[in-house]
């Protein structure tokens, strides 16, 4: 049986292993997954460690899920990278190959996407679409939702230099993708209402701040989508309705990006609407 885990720090809480164990059930596949809170400074070891552990037990690893802090890390442990991993400097799947080597993905932006046009029926072609922030988050998700074939893309965020730097990074594929991305600061945007898509991926929630989006900038009956789920999306989830726009959490993009990480370790796409729908029965923050 092969196995699988994800790493990070925090862990404990992580849906991961639910959402795979689910995936193997419902697809046949024999594999076994974990997780393991791995110490700060530690994730080369971590790593180490469980390949040599499943390999002692006579079994084999086959990859990893990698969440926050260790993205980073895990993009330089791997020996090769997607070409979305490398856009996004940013590596949240490990795929443990036969001959040894490590190959790393990033699959959190077309989670991203295939939630939105799948699960939430969107269309994201020719869509004007607002990504708030610049950290890793949004620098996850900004490749993928180019070549989603977007119209046009704002990334606004309240330090306006680190919108501006990771436009700057992804202008080659915008021109390739034929997509208007510009970056623009949070503040001096009200009143445009011209987005269909509204993309949170700041940490706002997480530090107890309000949702950092001014009123007026979507369009009436947007999709406004919080990356986090969970009483940490509530009071975007409020504040979306307020404003008129179909609220949507994380949840989704969760599902979907361990999708792409099961289908790439297995070759095997598993039934992710289905899992999407038992766990929204577990954790629902859409009310
Ligand atoms: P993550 O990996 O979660 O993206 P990060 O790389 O630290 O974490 O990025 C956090 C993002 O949330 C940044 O875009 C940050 O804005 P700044 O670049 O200006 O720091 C954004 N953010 C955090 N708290 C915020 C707040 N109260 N209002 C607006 N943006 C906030």
């Amino acid at each position: 049986m092969d196995r699988y885990c994800v790493m990070g720090n925090p862990v404990e809480h992580s849906r991961s292993p639910w959402i795979h164990a689910r995936f193997a059930e419902l697809t046949g596949q024999p594999m076994d997954y974990g997780r393991r809170l791995v110490p700060l400074g530690g994730f080369a070891e971590a790593v180490a460690a469980f390949r040599e552990e499943a390999a002692a037990q006579g079994g084999r690893a086959g990859g990893c899920n990698v969440t926050v802090p260790f993205k980073f890390d895990a993009a330089a442990l791997a020996d090769r990278r997607s070409e979305r991993a490398e856009l996004a400097q940013a590596v949240n799947t490990l795929r443990f190959e036969a001959d040894g080597s490590v190959y790393g993905d990033n699959t959190d932006g077309v989670g991203l996407v295939n939630d939105i046009e799948r699960n939430a029926g969107r269309p994201l072609a020719g869509a004007e679409l607002l990504l708030v922030g610049a950290g890793g988050a949004a620098a996850g998700v900004l490749g993928p939702l180019l070549h989603a074939g977007v119209r046009r893309l704002v990334v606004a965020n309240r330090t306006r230099d680190k919108a501006v730097a990771l436009v700057q990074r992804h202008a080659a594929p915008a021109r390739a993708q034929g997509v208007v991305l510009e970056a623009q600061p949070l503040d001096g945007m009200s009143g445009l209402a011209r987005f269909d898509v509204l993309v949170n991926g700041t940490a706002a929630s997480l530090a107890g701040d309000a949702v950092p989006v001014p009123a007026g900038v979507l369009r009436e009956g947007a999709l406004a989508v919080d990356m986090m789920y969970g009483p940490a999306a509530a009071g975007f989830l409020a504040w979306a309705r307020a404003q008129g726009a179909e609220p949507r959490d994380g949840l989704g993009m969760l599902v979907e990006q361990a999708a792409e990480s099961f289908t790439l370790w297995r070759g095997v796409a598993p039934p992710a609407a289905e899992v999407l729908a038992e766990l929204r029965r577990i954790v629902d923050t859409r009310a």
